[in-house]
C-alpha cells in the first residue's frame, strides 16, 4: 500500500462530519436514491443542488431515519447511524428543518422555541445568551416572542424554523430549501444569518434552489439527478463554470 494514499485517506474521513456512500432509498416499491456518495466535510456549508425530483428531500430524510437505505452506509462523525431511529439521530447533535418546517400554528413563538429545547422546560430556563443571539440573527423571532406562530408571514416562519434548530448548540443543521417562497429582501436577511451562523463554526448542509443563495453561502458543492450525486466539487469552480451548471441544472448562475 502506497503509504500516502492511507495518509490521505486518513485525513478525509477526520474532515468529514457526515459520510453517505453508496445509500439506496425505497420508497414503498419505488427505488428513489440509486446510490448517493456524499460528503459533509467537518465546519464547512455543504449546498446539495438538483433539479425538481433529483432526490434532494430523500437524501436529508435518509439521513435523519425517516427512510432508511436498503443498501450502502450513513456514518455521522464516523459513526453508522443508517440504521438508527429519527430521535436517536437527532440526540446525536443533527438537527433538521424540513420544507414544511415543522412549526406548531397555534403556540406562541416562545412555546415553539421551548418545545425544540430539549434541556428548558420553562422559557426562563433557556440559555439566554444564546437566545440573545438568535434574536441578533433573527430580530423577528423576538418581536413575536408571544404571538402565535400561525401568524408570521412565511420568511418569518422560515426564520422560526431555522431558530429551533439552533436554540441548542448542534453539530450538524440539515435545511431543506430556506429560501423557498421568499422576498429578494427577506432571502438576502437568510443570507446574512447563515454566514453568521458558518462563522459560529456549525456545519451545514443545504438544499437550495436559489442560485444566488448557493453561490454566496457554499463552500463545497454536491449535485443530483436521478437519485445521485453527479457532481461534488468546490462551490467556487463550480459557480464559475456555466457549461458545467447548464449540463447538470438546465441553467447558470
Ligand atoms: N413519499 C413518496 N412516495 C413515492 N415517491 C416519492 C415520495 N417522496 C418522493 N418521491 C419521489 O422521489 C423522487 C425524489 O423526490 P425528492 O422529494 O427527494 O426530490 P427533490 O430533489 O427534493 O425535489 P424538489 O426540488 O422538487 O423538492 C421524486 O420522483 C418523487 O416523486
Ligand atoms: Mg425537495
Amino acid at each position: 500500500m502506497r503509504p500516502e494514499l492511507s495518509a490521505d485517506t486518513a485525513r478525509t474521513s477526520r474532515s468529514a462530519l457526515l459520510a453517505l456512500r453508496d445509500v439506496h432509498t425505497h420508497i414503498g416499491a419505488y427505488h428513489i436514491l440509486h446510490g448517493v456518495d456524499l460528503v459533509v466535510p467537518r465546519g464547512q456549508l455543504t449546498m446539495l443542488l438538483g433539479r425538481n425530483g433529483a432526490g434532494k428531500t430523500t437524501t436529508l430524510r435518509t439521513i435523519m431515519g425517516l427512510w432508511h437505505p436498503s443498501e450502502g452506509s450513513v456514518e455521522f462523525d464516523g459513526r453508522p447511524i443508517g440504521e438508527l431511529a429519527t430521535p436517536q439521530i437527532a440526540a446525536l447533535g443533527i438537527a433538521y428543518v424540513p420544507e414544511t418546517m415543522g412549526i406548531f400554528s397555534d403556540l406562541t413563538v416562545k412555546e415553539n422555541m421551548l418545545l425544540a429545547a430539549r434541556s428548558a422546560k420553562r422559557a426562563e430556563q433557556m440559555d439566554t445568551a444564546r437566545l440573545e443571539w438568535i434574536f441578533k440573527l433573527f430580530p423577528a423571532v423576538e418581536k413575536f416572542w408571544n404571538h402565535p406562530a400561525g401568524k408570521l408571514s412565511g420568511g418569518q416562519k422560515q426564520m422560526l424554523a431555522v431558530s429551533r434548530a439552533i436554540v441548542e448548540p448542534r453539530e450538524l443543521l440539515i435545511i431543506d430549501e430556506p429560501s423557498k417562497g421568499l422576498a429578494p429582501a427577506i432571502i438576502n436577511n437568510m443570507i446574512d444569518a447563515f454566514a453568521e451562523l458558518k462563522r459560529s463554526g456549525v456545519t451545514i448542509l443545504l438544499v437550495e434552489q436559489n442560485i444566488h443563495f448557493a453561490e454566496r453561502l457554499g463552500d463545497t458543492v454536491a449535485v443530483m439527478d436521478n437519485g445521485r450525486v453527479v457532481h461534488a466539487g468546490g462551490m467556487a469552480e463550480f459557480a464559475a463554470d456555466e457549461a458545467l451548471q447548464q449540463s447538470l441544472l438546465g441553467l447558470a448562475l
